[in-house]
């Protein structure tokens, strides 16, 4: 078997100087916040994983189920010979459909697209060993800026699973989109996992959980910028909370300063002052109706094809082809 090809489209110091870069912006704009992309250290993504088994956390468990029931019609109806996974962590629902594509007999090769090197290797090496008549190719990069460099041919399926478009805001929503678009033909594939709009309560706790894994997750942020650019939160001085935004259809996190709260960012040469209960949002997980995601998918040049949920209608798979 070869070992699978990576390309590597980011800088060595890609991330520090990104992260210096959205802390700086993050932490003078009024109201303060921080991108939710920087969670993942290997903390973060540990505490993630454990978050998709909470009670309270359900769109992992609802999209592994549509997957387990559709997986099979999916492929048979994209004969797709290429699956492009963006993000690699959810490699786990990703082998449901090679699986299914395997059994079709169409799968050729295998993308997969992730903005850390060590996961992408382990992923790529585990997938090349799991499937050995496909091509594995990996690349590191950014699902927003590295798209137009992926390889494969027609006929290729994109994955973007897990609800993750739900963290980019309406524009940037857009934009990845029209730029996933332009680097298909007419006649790929889309495969979209979105969570759906619901009651305050559900969705609220799913962002907030009993046992505090949520918490941890969310002032891990702060680990982050205390370890890589030597600020120095106290992060138990801020609380968690969680909070649906019914106006924009998003659950926002934030971080609550208990008090006032004076950090030093030494690496940007900041100083930042928090007010007693001042918030900071620190995610946005939007949350979507079918009218819209069939919509957003129109404007950006897809049709939607199929639209499943769990028997809940908790959550969404969205089928869709380049037109
Ligand atoms: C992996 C981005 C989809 O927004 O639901 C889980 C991340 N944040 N709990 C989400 C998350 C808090 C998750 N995504």
């Amino acid at each position: 078997m070869p070992d699978p090809r990576i390309d590597i489209h980011l800088q060595p110091d890609h991330a520090a100087t990104a992260l210096a870069a959205d802390a700086r912006t993050g932490l003078t704009s009024s109201p303060k916040t921080l991108p939710p992309k920087w969670f993942y250290d290997a903390r973060g993504s540990e505490l993630f994983e454990e978050i998709t088994t909470l009670d309270e956390y359900y769109p992992t468990r609802c999209e592994r189920a549509i997957l387990r029931a559709r997986a099979a019609d999916i492929a048979t109806t994209t004969g797709a010979n290429t699956l492009v996974e963006l993000g690699s962590g959810s490699s786990e629902k990703t082998r449901l459909l090679l699986d299914a594509l395997r059994e079709a007999g169409t799968l050729e090769q295998i993308v997969t697209l992730d903005v850390s090197e060590t996961a992408l290797r382990a992923a790529a090496a585990d997938l090349a060993a799991e499937y050995p008549a496909a091509r594995v190719e990996g690349a590191v990069g950014d699902f927003t800026e590295h798209l137009p460099l992926l390889p494969g041919d027609p006929t290729r399926l994109v994955a973007f699973l897990g609800g993750t478009i739900g963290n980019f805001l309406p524009a940037e929503r857009d934009l990845f989109l029209r730029t996933v678009r332009d680097m298909l033909k007419p006649g790929e594939w889309l495969l979209l996992g979105t969570d759906l709009v619901k009651d305050r309560a559900t969705l609220e706790a799913a962002y907030d959980d009993a046992r505090g894994v949520t918490a941890e997750f969310n002032r891990n942020v702060l680990h982050v910028l205390n370890r890589e650019l030597g600020a120095t939160f106290d992060t138990d001085a801020f609380a968690h909370g969680s909070h649906w935004d019914e106006e924009h259809e998003w659950v926002e996190m934030r971080l609550r300063a208990l008090s006032a709260q004076t950090v030093r960012v030494p690496a940007l040469d900041l100083t930042v002052e928090f007010a007693e209960g001042e918030q900071m949002r620190t995610e946005i997980s939007a949350k979507f109706r079918r009218d819209g995601v069939e919509r957003e998918l129109g404007a950006a040049g897809f049709a939607l094809s199929q639209w499943w949920t769990d028997p809940e209608g908790r959550y969404a798979l969205s089928l869709a082809h380049a037109e």
